[in-house]
């Protein structure tokens, strides 16, 4: 199999202009989803190939990411259709500074909801989703993951010869309340860190007629305007039809309890090594640890699979039991051009 894995990537090689000067090929990617217990499924994929990328560039890149919506599909959904745009339309991103390009992109998702919340809908206020965010320069063998929240990637190096998978890396950060220096960050923001069932939560919430009160498990995250400035300060309920501060202890200028600001991390891909890269929600990553999903990746890719049905193959494998929570996962396979 790493024999037909060879003729295949050859073939790829011989069909790609430029791809000589290219530092890594992107040899396969290909996305899997699965609903597990839930009644919907408000995780959300995107992945964009270099020849559909939304920039004219001299080098090759790709992006991929996963959104895992809470509350409501909206912010996942409106995400996954608009952070690679607004990536490509940052002065950063031009720069070729990527880590700032995705913070940034990321802060202007979240005013474009804040600008539709103000327009007419509560929605943006009680729906978030995390982001797990990979760009690659494959020209130039640079990779840059930025995440929100606990969907999370990894990095695995395959050895050329036997294919076997070592280095395998989380390149991803959960952001949880209960961290110390999160708890401090939001305690400074005005907010509050709440323990319920177990597990902490932010505080200090809006509570929505509708929804009754919120109890975010998460310290960073797009969307969820009720837990960021300027939303968290309204003391009005007026101005805001169905919302109304639950507690108001302070009456102290309120920062962002949530924070849309990314963990980020960044690696070289060298042209003589190969990679996997796997990017998933934790349907997928609170199921299994991350050398035994590697291993099991890499076993299916030797049988010849795809990486669109290894991954449909890891979101079935993660929802089987009956209370599993949904899954969403990316598999791509990033080949060094002299590996
Ligand atoms: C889907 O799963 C994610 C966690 O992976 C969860 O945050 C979200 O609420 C789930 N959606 C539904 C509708 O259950
Ligand atoms: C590709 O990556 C390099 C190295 O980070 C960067 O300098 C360059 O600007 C990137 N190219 C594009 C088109 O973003
Ligand atoms: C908000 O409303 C303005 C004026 O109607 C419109 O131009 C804009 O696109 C709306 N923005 C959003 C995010 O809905
Ligand atoms: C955190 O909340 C999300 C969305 O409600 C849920 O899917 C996930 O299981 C929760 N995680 C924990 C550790 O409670
Ligand atoms: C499910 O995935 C794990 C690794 O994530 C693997 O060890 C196990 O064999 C898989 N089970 C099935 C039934 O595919």
């Amino acid at each position: 199999m790493v024999l037909a894995h060879r003729a295949v990537r050859d073939q790829i090689l011989r069909n790609t202009a430029m791809s000589s000067s290219d530092a890594v090929v992107l040899f396969d990617v290909g996305a899997g989803q699965a609903k597990g217990g839930r009644e919907f499924q408000e995780d959300r994929v995107t992945i964009v190939l270099p020849e559909q990328f939304p920039a004219e560039t001299k080098e090759k890149l790709a992006f991929f990411a996963i959104y895992d919506g809470h509350g409501s599909g909206l912010v996942s959904e409106h995400a996954s259709k608009q952070l690679h745009h607004l990536l490509t339309k940052r002065p950063e991103f031009q720069k070729g500074d990527y880590a700032a390009a995705i913070k940034a992109a990321l802060a202007d998702e979240d005013a474009l909801l804040l600008e539709s919340f103000r327009n007419d809908s509560t929605e943006p206020a009680i729906s978030g989703s995390t982001a797990a965010v990979c760009l690659v320069n494959l020209t130039q063998g640079e990779l840059v993951v930025s995440n929100l929240g606990d969907s999370h990637v990894i990095l695995a190096e395959r050895d050329p010869k036997t294919d076997r998978p070592y280095h395998i890396r989380r390149l991803t950060e959960a952001h949880k309340p209960g961290v110390p220096s999160e708890r401090r960050r939001i305690e400074e923001a005005g907010g509050e860190v709440t323990m319920r069932s177990g597990i902490a939560r932010l505080g200090e919430t809006i509570m929505t007629e509708e929804e009754g009160v919120g109890s975010l498990n998460m310290s960073r995250a797009l969307g969820d305007l009720q837990y960021k400035n300027p939303v968290n300060e309204v003391k009005d309920s007026s101005c805001m039809p169905r919302v109304r501060r639950l507690s108001s202890s302070s009456n102290a200028v309120r920062g962002d309890f949530l924070s849309n600001d990314p963990y980020t991390s960044r690696r070289t891909l060298q042209p003589d090594r190969r990679y996997l890269l796997v990017v998933m929600s934790d349907g997928v990553s609170d199921r299994t640890d991350d050398v035994a999903l590697v291993q099991h990746v890499i076993k299916l890719a030797m049988r010849g699979m795809r990486a669109s049905e290894i991954a449909k193959e890891v979101t079935t494998n993660s929802t089987r039991s009956v209370k599993s929570d949904n899954a969403s996962c990316i598999v791509a396979m990033l080949d060094g051009q002299r590996a």
